[in-house]
């Protein structure tokens, strides 16, 4: 079998049907086995739970080419582990996280023609989902379930790769103290449609949100946690109860602190002291790390000394780091990448 014809280095951050997905069904207290289809389409009824009460969630990995040519996945344990959290604060079944992990696994088998080159820039997005199937109509959690992988081949997700974005602070708020921020809850990101558009309308490519309760300390974006740094080279990332734990970002400030002997610091960061910082970014799967050359508010805006040209140094770094990692450029620490063959 032969790579797909795509034209890997011009592709967007968009959906294309691949081969094969997996499914699994939930019913009468137990997942069945599951099993790859061609079929994306889903059938269901109008009642279902998922339809009226938005019980869904998912997860987002990526599975790269390396530099010789064997096909890895970056941290799917992590993965599992944080779609077990999310399933169990929505009241929905834990797909379990050995099963979850196979099934990435057979998804990438399946879909190996779609899996981009070695140095093309694009990845193959993978997409675990789950969600309430049966009719619910009493505010209830669903009884029957589907969890599902889909692939699809990606490029960056902002328009322009790695050149900085201009962003702007969110005048909604994303997730309550308490509430559902640190879960991958479909929920969440419903609420952010409306603040999205808003910011593309007025030329913005992202939302910074800032904590609900005080509006003074900064969270995280819609689709990925914020890494600045400081004039003096220390990698800071904000603290907070309501952001998703992201994969990228924990293993970013791994990278920063373990391999590239940088000072790191997990914090409350006030939106007071970003103007402060030398270089900002923005990290997740997605995102990879997308560099964010201005940030636009209410009261002003703050131009990072990085500029709108280029990466920052610092982030730069991290970037070439991470990367190599998911590449296999770059040793990383033991089990982070899984080979699939
Ligand atoms: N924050 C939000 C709201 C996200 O949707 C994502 C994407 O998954 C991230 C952060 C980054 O998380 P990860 O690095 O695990 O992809
Ligand atoms: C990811 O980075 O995997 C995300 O889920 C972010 C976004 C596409 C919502």
């Amino acid at each position: 079998m032969a790579k797909k014809e795509l034209d890997w280095a011009n592709i967007g951050f968009g959906y294309v049907k691949t081969d094969k997905r997996f499914v699994s069904t939930f019913k009468d207290g137990a997942w069945d086995e599951g099993a790859l289809i061609d079929d994306d389409m889903i059938s269901m009824s109008e009642c279902a739970c998922v339809l009226q009460y938005a019980q869904t969630c998912f997860e987002g990995l990526k599975a790269y080419t390396t530099a010789d040519g064997k096909t890895v996945c970056f941290r799917p344990d992590l993965n599992a582990e944080r779609m077990k959290n999310t399933a169990m604060r929505l009241e929905m079944p834990v797909y379990p996280e050995d099963k979850f992990i196979e099934a990435v696994e057979k998804v990438v088998k399946a879909n190996k023609d779609w899996v981009p080159p070695y140095g093309s820039g694009a990845t193959l997005y993978l997409r675990p989902f789950m969600f309430g199937i049966n009719p619910v109509i009493g505010v209830k959690p669903a009884d029957e379930y589907q969890f599902r992988i889909f692939c699809t081949p990606v490029g960056p997700y902002f328009k322009g790769g790695a050149k900085p974005i201009t962003i702007t602070v969110s005048d909604f708020d994303r997730a309550a103290p308490r509430g559902t921020g640190n879960i991958k809850a479909g929920l969440n990101y419903a609420m952010s449609l409306h603040p999205i558009m808003e910011a593309h309308r007025n030329g913005f490519a992202e939302n910074m949100y800032l904590d609900p309760a005080t509006r003074t300390k900064v969270e995280e974006t819609g689709g990925a946690n914020f890494l600045f740094v400081t004039k003096d080279g220390t990698v800071v990332t904000p603290k907070s109860d309501s952001i998703l734990p992201s994969i990228t970002r924990r293993s970013l400030m791994i990278v920063a602190e373990k391999v590239l002997g940088m000072k790191v610091e997990e914090r409350e960061v006030f939106f007071d002291e970003v103007k402060d910082f030398a270089e900002c970014g923005l990290c997740g799967t997605a995102a990879v790390i997308s560099p964010v050359g201005k940030i636009v508010y209410k009261d002003g805006e703050i131009n990072f000394p990085s500029g709108m040209d280029e990466m920052g140094p610092t982030i730069k770094k991290l970037y070439d780091t991470l990367t190599g990692i998911q590449m296999g450029t770059v040793e990383g620490p033991e089990g982070w990448v899984k080979v699939i063959d």
